[in-house]
């Protein structure tokens, strides 16, 4: 299959391009497209073939249920049994943008959408292109990370040509996106909402809206028993080809342990690299060293996070060594995907 490549620029909505767009979804085709999280995969949510579609190029298990973006708060009933009271109030504050909540499904959402689950995951992303093209589409557009099963997410067009190529009708190019990691997912089904996936909304600014959230106990765990509810997050995801180990501890020890390490590690034949911080980044003797910016300024370690383990890949990088970051505010997602990435190998120097 021949990738249409297509460039959209938010601040200009080019709306013919967008509704041919739209036309390959509402035909049952596959469109790549840019939202402020991540790339998305999208499908037609409401045609069970395009799911079925989605998971093959993805080459993603299908138990493991996608998100149906909306474009508009109407839209959002025809998905699910019912809006409980507190999703309403979630969404006023926070849609359009990076939150997913989770409903019980109507009979209009096929289970080929959600996994066999009766439950659905919805989205309303704040990116213009990506509201006017689910418009387009028919308004229900299901779109998991347009990146190959096991990757990191794709935050640009680049990446998700790397992995997408040949596999789908066309890609959306906006650039670069804003946030780069993944929406937050809330569990809207429990008495208490429960955060399943941390993201850029914070439990705290979810509960300046809520009186109390739950966190799903396996999120930044490894060894619980419990499975995770967000099936999504039992896979070793984000994952880099090279082994990653996470390196904690005082700023010295750490840089220490690391140079360490990676020079015992190239004498072995390995090409080894490092995720550090600006502060420190000179500091490294690695053959790769990579600074994920401000240590301060976690909003842009968010962003630099994908592209990094994606760059370490493209230069063949087979050990991999990065220092912890805080776990407050957006920290604790930038954590939790650097965990799955690191399948949870982490040092406490
Ligand atoms: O920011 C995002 O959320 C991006 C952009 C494209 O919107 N999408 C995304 O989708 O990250 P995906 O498929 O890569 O991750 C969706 C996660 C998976 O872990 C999945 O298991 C979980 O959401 N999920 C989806 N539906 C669910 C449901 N009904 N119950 C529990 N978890 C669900
Ligand atoms: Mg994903």
């Amino acid at each position: 299959m021949d990738t249409k490549i297509i460039q959209v620029d938010e601040q200009h909505i080019q709306e013919e391009l967008l509704r041919q767009a739209g036309g390959i979804i509402r035909a049952g085709g596959l469109v790549a497209f840019p939202t402020e999280t991540v790339y998305g995969l999208g499908g037609d949510a409401l045609n069970p073939g395009s799911s079925k579609k989605i998971y093959a190029a993805k080459g993603r298990p299908s138990d493991n249920p996608l998100i149906v973006h909306i474009c508009r708060m109407e839209d959002l009933a025809y998905l699910v049994k019912e809006i409980p009271e507190a999703a309403v109030k979630l969404a006023e504050k926070f849609w359009p943008g990076p939150l997913t909540m989770i409903f019980h499904k109507s009979e209009a959402v096929p289970p080929e959408t959600t996994g066999g689950l009766d439950t659905v995951a919805v989205r309303m992303p704040s990116h213009k292109a990506a509201l006017a093209f689910i418009r387009e589409a028919g308004g229900y557009v299901a779109a998991p990370s347009a990146n190959r099963s096991g990757r990191p997410s794709p935050t640009s067009a680049k990446y998700v040509a790397e992995d997408m190529a040949g596999r789908i009708e066309m890609i959306l190019d906006g650039g670069d996106v804003e946030i780069g990691l993944e929406s937050t997912i809330i569990d809207m089904t429990e008495e208490e909402p429960v955060i399943l996936r941390p993201g850029y909304i914070t439990k705290e600014m979810l509960e300046e809206v809520l009186s109390s959230v739950g966190e799903d106990g396996t999120m930044m765990a490894d060894n619980c028993r419990q499975a995770p509810k967000a099936p999504g997050m039992k896979y070793r995801h984000y994952a880099p080809k090279g082994s990653l180990m996470i390196v904690d501890g005082e700023e010295e020890q750490v840089t220490a342990y690391i140079n360490g390490q990676t020079e015992r590690l190239r004498k072995e034949g390995h090409k080894t690299g490092v995720i550090g911080t600006d502060a420190t980044i000179a500091r490294y003797r690695g053959d790769v060293c990579k600074s994920a910016g401000d240590r301060d300024d976690e909003r842009t370690i968010a962003k630099e996070l994908y592209r990094i383990l994606r760059e370490f890949d493209e230069e063949e990088v087979t050990a991999i060594f990065s220092e912890s970051f805080d776990t407050a505010g957006i920290g604790q997602a930038i954590m939790n995907r650097l965990l799955k990435a690191a399948g949870h190998h982490i040092i406490h120097l």
